[in-house]
């Protein structure tokens, strides 16, 4: 595989509606999409776009929720991960594990409808990565 465009930053934050406040209101952000829940994840999502990026805003949804160990670290909210665009999400799998990196269950449906995985940041220097196939039709 090869890394294609930065598609989103994750942000968690224990409030997403007081994270929307600082986008808009602090860095000026415009375009500010609905949030939504994504319950097979456990989390709840708001994107944030940036000219040639997106923010992804994840506050805990349920009692599993993975952001409340992160939120435990960092009550405030910090950095969570960040996502890159990979053609083949399978392709992009058996690579990483050809590699000896760890990748984090199997490939699932991501908030932007596209199948994803996530790296372990024990195999990428600290940094939990993303990897999300490519929207089909995408205009990028
Ligand atoms: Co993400």
């Amino acid at each position: 595989m090869t890394i294609g465009r930065l598609n989103h930053v994750g942000i968690a934050t224990p409030s997403i509606e007081k994270s929307i406040a600082l986008y808009r209101d602090l860095l000026g952000a415009t375009k500010i999409h609905e949030p939504f829940d994504l319950p097979p994840q456990g989390v709840r999502v708001c994107f944030v776009d940036t000219p040639n990026s997106q923010i992804e805003l994840i506050e805990p949804y349920g009692e599993n929720s993975p952001i409340h160990a992160f939120l435990a670290k960092n009550p405030a909210g910090g950095q969570h991960h960040v996502c890159f665009e990979v053609a083949d999400i399978h392709a992009a799998k058996a690579d990483m594990e050809a590699k000896g990196a760890k990748v984090l269950g199997e490939p699932r449906i991501g908030a932007h409808g596209t199948p994803v995985i996530f790296v372990h940041p024990r195999d990428m220097g600290g940094v939990l990565v993303e990897l999300m196939e490519t929207p089909k039709g995408d205009g990028h």
